[in-house]
């Protein structure tokens, strides 16, 4: 801290709540331990513990299941099946498909049968694997692609057509075409799934759950319960990540542990292992397309056609919502002047895939940069030239195929600013110069930008709740309806508070998501958790402001006019009756309440408001204005603002193993007016890696019977501290939103991912290198040591010149 500059009698000014880099409200704690995630709490007295029995089989009838020997080993309390959910045995948030027990039908190896209830939990997974189940085997579909010319899709198809593609495409003077796939991702959160439940007085029933979304939770438990929503209370404080994996597939272990706890009248914990979290759970989708574009001489589209099969997995969950977002996504940065997006959602005997960082827009996204980057390798130009005639911009080139008109575009000046500061062009010459040397280690450069539409495409879920409570002491504690999954969402929420209320940040506290305080709340997910809470506490704290500057006025402020000095003595006596100064021109900063010519401590003004019978609590609400959407056609106005970001990637690949390293990264990433430059840029960096992760290591892999063999870190990678570039320059690009959004901030949990895209284009780059340069590598996704031998092979022996 700086000494301060002038003599004062005030405290020394605390940093100012909103815009500085504070340190996320629980760092003291997660660095020492000490934060509670649910397997930390307390268990209440009698706590029993269940473990799921898990399908054998990808598909198949449940011919029998014979429980006599789990019952009968040591430990076990009792067990749960489908014949014992005294509601509905579906936890689908969409679709009611998703039954949270298997009834008579198995449908992925993995799929939970039973639960079994023991005094502790490794008697529990123990006797779990004491269960003779009798199956009768059914045809399994593995291949999406397959099931989906079956026709075995989980949601009609979708279609978002603009324009005359088919035209386009016949007249274009060049034509790009291909099919290309990228897989899926495991959320693989530091702290798996879990919840306990404990059964309250008159047939209530508590939870604590690892979840995005309580109020989803609350309504699965209910229905599964068949008791009304008011006797379910979910609280959440923290979860080690989320990631989307706990959007909606949270909810399979809520209602296990609340129907195992209603059963046994006793409180119930769910946590199961690493291994089993993984066979059970819904991944990232992927995605296969085949496409064709059109374009000019210098690489511009004129059109896009691409039919993109996904793998919804057995069952719809959040897939409807994932396909939108991927539709509307399918632009990226560039300009489509006709597009024809088709997409299936194919039902495999797979997990039921589900909401990860981005929710569909990597995968839509993607497909942009991957056309993108192939005209550029076909016409000889560097792939930059071509990205960036492409951009958003200009008459007539502000559209998006879903009829949004980009008016918030900043991609031309963010992009040129990281040319810059990234020297793009000179590493190119000297990258170039490098491969014409060096016979076995090839480099690669790429530039990718981001574009990415915030807000839920579904309008209704964009509302949120908050309640803020000043207590007397001057201190303010803040609830709303958004989660904490290490995002820094609640450091924001009392940034915003303490900001409104002009008071330091230490003096606001965020308290645990509580169904039972904010009522309805949306999903924490689309990176509006900032957004729509940030908003609603905001009100909430407004609220109370304007009534403690109404009571300062009436207290304090006789004989001030419009907040001037006007009479009256400095004792908040007043004389002249009939000049009260205006409430709005009193002013809360510092800690302090300025009103007229008095300044009264925050904390004293609400002692004697308290005194005074004023109401020191409020609620507040906020719905995102301007958002509309018309899913039949899947157009309309579906997001507030867009965020924008771009990334350089440099990478070195060794062409006889295919192994890489990421040499150097520079990220710029639009996060608006950032409320936390920390935390933004935290969320820059993980988002970055993450997506890295996604497209050049983490890979998925089922067995021919349909069991998913990566099912722990042992075979499944996901990038550490050794794959992050040793070069890695992050900065926020200074960029005050144009919408209305809280503080002019922008959300940034999810566009960031896209910017992995840049290492997946520079390995690609550096495999063309290992090639004449102008022929495409047919890179699949991830990109893999073995993907990347396969792509070098097929660029020294080209059968076609495009991928
Ligand atoms: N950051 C951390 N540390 N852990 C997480 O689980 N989830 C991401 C992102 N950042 C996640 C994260 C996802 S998928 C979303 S949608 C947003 O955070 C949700 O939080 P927000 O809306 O508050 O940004
Ligand atoms: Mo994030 S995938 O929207 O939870």
């Amino acid at each position: 801290m700086n000494a301060p500059t002038e003599p004062t009698s005030r405290p020394p000014a605390s940093p100012p709540p909103a815009g500085h880099p504070h340190p996320h409200e629980s760092a003291h704690l997660h660095v020492a331990g000490e934060a509670t995630y649910v397997d930390d709490l307390p268990e209440p007295a009698g706590t029993a513990h269940a473990a799921l029995g898990l399908s054998a089989h990808a598909h198949a009838r449940i011919v029998a299941m014979d429980l006599a020997a789990v019952l009968a080993a040591p430990g076990v309390l009792g067990v749960l099946v489908a014949a014992d959910i005294p509601g509905r045995n579906d936890c689908g948030p969409i679709v009611h498909d998703d039954p949270i027990l298997a009834a008579d039908t198995v449908h992925f190896v993995g799929q939970p049968m039973f639960a079994v209830i023991a005094s502790d939990r490794e008697a529990a997974r123990r006797a779990a694997r004491l269960a003779r189940i009798d199956y009768e085997a059914l045809p399994a579909r593995l291949d999406p692609v397959e099931a989906a010319r079956a026709g075995e899709l989980v949601l009609p198809p979708m279609r978002l057509l603009r324009g005359d593609v088919d035209a386009a495409l016949a007249a274009a003077p060049h034509r790009i075409e291909g099919q290309w796939q990228v897989g899926g991702q495991e959320h693989f959160y530091l702290e798996g799934q879990v919840a306990l439940a404990q059964p309250r007085e008159d047939g209530c029933m508590q939870l604590w759950c690892s979840t995005q979304h309580p109020s989803e939770m609350q309504q699965a438990v209910a229905h599964c319960l068949g008791i009304a929503a008011h006797r379910v209370v979910v609280e959440m404080r923290r979860m080690g990540g989320g990631f989307g994996g706990k959007e909606s597939q949270s909810a399979l272990f809520a209602c296990v542990a609340a129907l195992a706890a209603a059963k046994l009248r006793r409180p119930v914990k769910l946590r199961p292992d690493r291994d089993d979290d993984i066979a059970i759970t819904g991944k990232r989708h992927d995605f296969h397309y085949d496409y064709a574009a059109a374009h000019d001489d210098e690489g511009r589209l004129l059109a896009l056609r691409v039919d993109m099969i996904a793998r919804a997995g057995f069952s719809a969950d959040l897939s409807g919502p994932v396909a939108t977002r991927a539709i509307c996504h399918v632009d990226n940065a560039y300009h489509l002047p006709a597009a024809d997006i088709r997409t299936l959602l194919a039902r495999t005997h797979t997990q039921s895939n589900t909401a990860f960082r981005g929710f569909g827009g990597p995968q839509g996204a993607i497909l942009a940069e991957w056309v993108i980057d192939g005209i550029a390798r076909t016409l000889g130009r560097d792939p930059l030239d071509v990205r960036r005639i492409n951009f958003y911009g200009g008459p007539g080139r502000d559209t998006t195929p879903y009829g949004q008109v980009v008016a918030d575009n900043v991609l031309h000046a963010l992009v040129d600013e990281l040319e810059a500061s990234s020297d793009y062009r000179t590493r190119r010459a000297e990258i170039a110069a490098f491969n014409a040397e060096s016979p076995v280690l090839r480099r690669g450069l790429a530039l990718t930008p981001v574009k990415f539409g915030i807000s839920f495409n579904l309008t209704h879920f964009n509302q949120a709740g908050a309640l803020v409570h000043v207590y007397t002491d001057g201190s303010v504690l803040v609830n709303h309806g958004g989660t904490e999954m290490g995002q820094g969402l609640h450091t924001k929420v009392c940034q915003v508070v303490a900001t409104e209320l002009g008071v330091a940040l230490e003096r606001v506290r965020a308290t645990a998501t509580d169904t039972s305080k904010v009522a309805n709340t949306s999903a924490t997910a689309a990176s509006t958790g900032a957004d729509l809470n940030g908003q609603a506490a905001a009100a909430a704290a407004r609220t109370i402001r304007e009534r403690l500057a109404e009571f300062a006025v009436r207290r304090f402020g006789e004989g001030c006019e419009g907040g001037r000095r006007n009479g009256g003595d400095h004792n908040g006596n007043t004389h002249t009756a009939g000049h009260r100064a205006d409430p709005a021109t009193v002013r809360f900063a510092d800690g302090q309440v300025h009103v007229g010519v008095h300044t009264i401590p925050f904390a004293e003004l609400v002692g004697e408001a308290y005194r005074a019978r004023v109401q020191l609590w409020s609620d507040g609400f906020y719905a995102t204005p301007g958002l509309h959407w018309d899913a039949a056609t899947l157009t309309g106005h579906p997001f507030h603002y867009f965020a924008y970001g771009a990334a350089v990637s440099e990478v070195a690949v060794d062409t006889l193993t295919g192994e890489w390293r990421l040499l150097r990264a520079d990220l710029l990433h639009d996060a608006g007016s950032s409320i936390n430059p920390a935390i933004d840029r935290g969320q820059v960096e993980g988002a970055f890696i993450q997506g890295m992760g996604w497209l050049t290591m983490e890979e998925l892999r089922w067995n021919a019977e349909g069991r998913l063999t990566t099912h722990a870190p042992s075979t499944y990678k996901i990038p550490a501290a050794h794959d992050c570039p040793p070069d890695l320059r992050v900065r926020l690009f200074d960029n005050p939103d144009r919408a209305d959004t809280i503080l002019r901030s922008k959300a940034v949990g999810e566009p960031p991912l896209l910017l992995g895209f840049s290492v997946f284009f520079a390995l690609r780059d550096a495999i063309a290198a290992a090639g004449d340069g102008r022929t495409n590598p047919p890179l699949r996704a991830p990109a893999t040591p073995e993907a990347i031998l396969d792509a070098i092979d097929a660029v020294r022996r080209p059968p076609t010149p495009d991928a």
